[in-house]
């Protein structure tokens, strides 16, 4: 039977951080996987963390099954850190969440969720996006499309952006990054939100939110604005919520669904189906890293610490942007790397071919995606100007 596969292609991102991590070069640089690190170039565990996890360690009593919608103690805080100024919604019963396997998870049960209830409908994702949209999308069965968002080396195109969203057909999925869009780094203003959601009411779109990067765009509060200005206009919609950034709960897997509804009723039946797609994949997922999290946003003095921590991790992101400008600059490139300003989180497209980015790797030992992907906190001041001369050489500017 396996005969007769056709050939199939690994994941290129985690294919790519795997062959980082087998290469023996000391030289090393990896702009890969968005993962956050450090000036040191590694992604250490959160000091909020590591108090929670051994608290909890210390505290377990057992280890037996939880249901498939997750620890509850979890979905709430979620809930809370996205709604807390919405609170009324959660107090109506409009708000509701379900765990799941990281922010992936939560897009997959997002996709079939959608499937299920309504077959015909297709589902609109930025061009470009992360690749597992399309790819988690497709395999639910539904019609992938795309909107434009950045030109080739170039702005977020944001007028014809809104162009193309005010022609998606009635009720169709859209795809929106809350903050810190991947990959290209380029979010929307207030603005360009308020307009983006005239439309989506317009056509009544069901909006997707992925929300992977939450506090490292800019802060909590900010990060969180388009989840709160839809809410305040729309009925419905999901947000796919990932801790594993914002946690560095990376193989942990904790992620959660959250769920607008219209009324307390639709909710609590929307996250039972959720829970029933849940059953027949993964059955309950796993419980550990939510602990952990749970922990955290229930203790006044983790929370703190964690807050604390992301805001360093996004300053940080900030200043590895600018010096990565300035060495660029003072190298006489910096036309190669002027989306680098204006974008914010860990992403930023950089103009360079996929055969460049093949012998980045193979001779400078810099790693980076096909589509010119680049991390930006894998820039410190240790390897930015080899990152930069040899992206020089490499394009011969
Ligand atoms: C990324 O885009 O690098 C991350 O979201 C990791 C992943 O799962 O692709």
């Amino acid at each position: 039977m396996f005969e007769s596969l056709e050939m199939t292609h690994p994941d290129p991102i985690l294919t790519l951080s795997e062959h980082f991590m087998s290469d023996t070069n000391p030289r090393k640089i990896d702009l890969g996987i968005g993962l956050y690190k450090d000036k040191n170039g590694n992604t250490p565990v959160m000091e909020s963390v590591r108090i929670a996890e051994s608290s909890i360690v210390d505290r377990a009593v057992d280890k037996v099954y939880k249901g498939s919608s997750g620890l509850d103690g979890f979905c709430d805080v979620i809930s809370w850190l996205l709604f807390r100024a919405r609170s009324n919604l959660i107090e109506y019963g409009r708000v509701l969440s379900i765990q799941t396997i990281g922010g992936t998870g939560a897009i997959r049960l997002a996709a079939e969720f959608l499937k299920q209830i309504n077959p015909k409908k297709g589902v609109w994702v930025s061009d470009p996006t992360w690749g597992n949209h399309i790819d988690i999308f497709s395999h639910v069965g539904m019609q992938v499309s795309y909107y434009p968002y950045q030109e080739i080396g170039g702005d977020l195109n944001f007028p014809v952006m809104l162009e193309s969203i005010r022609k998606i057909p009635e009720g169709d999925v859209v795809v929106l990054h809350g903050c810190g869009h991947n990959p290209t780094g380029f979010d929307l203003s207030k603005y360009q939100w308020g307009a983006v959601l005239e439309v989506v009411k317009e056509r009544g779109l069901f909006p997707v939110i992925d929300m992977a990067y939450h506090g490292l765009a800019n802060d909590l509060c900010d990060d969180v604005y388009c989840v709160e200005l839809f809410s305040d206009h729309l009925d419905e919609m999901l947000v796919a919520y990932s801790c594993s950034k914002s946690f560095g709960l990376y193989r942990d897997r904790v992620g959660a669904l959250v769920v607008l509804g219209k009324s307390r009723d639709s909710c609590v039946k929307a996250k039972l189906h959720l829970a029933r797609l849940a059953r027949v994949s993964i059955s309950s997922p796993a419980i550990h890293g939510a602990l952990i999290v749970s922990e955290i946003l229930s203790s006044p003095d983790l929370k703190r610490m964690w807050v604390g921590e992301l805001n360093l991790m996004s300053i940080k992101i900030k200043a590895a942007r600018k010096v990565l400008i300035n060495e660029a600059r003072m190298q006489g490139c910096d036309d190669t790397f002027r989306n680098v300003c204006s974008g914010v989180g860990l992403f930023s497209l950089i103009p360079v071919g996929r055969e460049d980015v093949g012998m980045l790797r193979e001779v400078f030992c810099i790693y980076m995606l096909d589509s010119g992907r680049i991390n930006l906190s894998g820039v410190n001041n240790n390897n930015v100007g080899y990152v930069v001369s040899s992206i020089k050489t490499l394009l011969g500017k």
